[in-house]
């Protein structure tokens, strides 16, 4: 896989959904399912359909719905989990199989009471299975960010030969620093028999909140896929931020990688699943953060003002948002009055302005925020005080 496209692979229904008390209906995972697939993604990750009769009839309805995505379903390398999902994934125009075990010591010796051989057997015997149902099939190495390079090689080798069209590396405990995660990749890409002609993906979590930094360290040493939910949610700290991925990677033209999403699309989608979700957006988050173009200090809001590249590297436009907020604060100084003012109708001369600012730092001392109904008082006291 050389070529410059990075699929993006939104798993917010199955991971994302893993939030605790952030449960969704079939009704709002459908809603959300067709947002995602306008919105251009590559895979949409429905559930996991043994999990719960609910799930199954989420992941067949989605299936049923989704025109130009692909439709996933995640699975255990257990033979029911597949079957299970092969029937769930019937109507999808382009359904994938993604099944997988634990690769690490931990999950080996904790979680399956194993050996190494035995989950190479079971992962081949997973992947080989899936393929009889489909031609679509990702394998996960669950933990493989605590998974030693060389075993990790060789199991993936393993699943490639036995179908495996796509190799998930996920970062299941958030553990991994960026390079150390993109020298990851860059053994699979060295080491993994016939790995061209697999896809790598990326599914980074954000225990130390560098989910967003290792899925584009893996992209950069050769990885075709990210593994994202919108908002960034997800079980614990989450997963790594659709919106981050896709920004980074538009404005670093130098990466010379870009994916099929429509940006102007982002924060509406945001809103929507933060709405389904009852799950309030961070105010600072990236991109979509109510303050991530916002500016309330007096030399920033000068500053853009004047130009909105000396402190902006997204145009708001770009990802939805009709335009960069002047917040008026006790920081702010008499540009930022001014352009207010101006656009709520008042044209101050120099000598008036100084009046209104003396007046707008007594009233921003006071609160965190001046809006628009104190800029009128404001204004109503400086003229009473003029014509006196
Ligand atoms: O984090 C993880 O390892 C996962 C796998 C099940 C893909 O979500
Ligand atoms: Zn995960």
């Amino acid at each position: 896989m050389s070529t410059d496209k990075v699929e993006i692979f939104d798993t917010t229904l199955r991971d994302g959904e893993q939030v605790p008390g952030c449960k969704l209906d079939t009704r709002q995972k459908l809603k959300i399912a067709a947002r995602l697939d306008a919105l251009g993604v590559d895979v949409i990750e429905a559930g996991f359909p043994v999990s719960s009769p609910g799930d199954f009839r989420s992941v067949s309805e989605i299936s049923q719905l989704v025109k130009n995505a692909a439709v996933c379903g995640l699975t255990r390398a257990v033979k029911k989990d597949i079957e299970v999902a092969a029937e769930a994934l019937k109507y999808a125009k382009k359904p994938r199989i993604h099944t997988g075990i634990g690769t690490s010591d931990p999950h080996i010796k904790h979680k399956f009471n194993s050996t190494r051989e035995e989950i190479i057997k079971r992962a081949v015997d997973a992947v080989s299975y899936a393929r009889k149902f489909v031609g679509d099939v990702e394998f996960y190495a669950e933990d493989a960010g605590r998974t030693d390079n060389e075993f990790l090689a060789r199991v993936c080798t393993e699943v490639v030969k036995a179908g495996a069209t796509v190799l998930n590396i996920p970062d299941t405990t958030g553990y991994c620093l960026p390079d150390e995660y993109g020298e990851k990749i860059k053994y699979l890409k060295d080491n993994v028999k016939d790995i061209d002609k697999v896809r790598i993906s990326c599914h980074c979590h954000n225990d130390l909140g560098m989910a967003t930094a290792n899925a584009i360290a893996g992209v950069v040493n050769g990885a075709r896929q990210i593994e994202c939910t919108i908002n960034g949610i997800g079980e614990r700290a989450g997963n790594t931020a659709l919106e981050e991925v896709v920004m980074i990677l538009r404005q670093h033209p130098r990466l010379q990688l870009n994916t099929d999403i429509n940006p102007q699309l982002l924060f509406d989608t945001s809103a929507m699943v933060s709405r389904e979700m009852g799950m309030l957006v961070q105010p600072n988050k990236a991109i979509v953060g109510a303050n991530a173009f916002a500016h309330s200090s007096g030399i920033h809001q000068d500053g853009v003002i004047k130009n909105r590249e000396t402190y902006e590297i997204i145009d708001p436009a770009d990802v939805g948002v009709t335009e960069s907020a002047i917040v008026l604060t006790a920081r702010s100084g008499r540009a930022a009055l001014a352009y207010k003012a101006k656009k709520m109708g008042y044209e101050l001369t120099k000598l008036q302005l100084d009046t209104v600012y003396a007046e707008f730092l007594n009233y921003a001392d006071a609160r965190r925020c001046v809006e628009d109904n104190d800029i009128h008082e404001i204004m109503e006291l400086s003229q009473r005080k003029i014509r006196a």
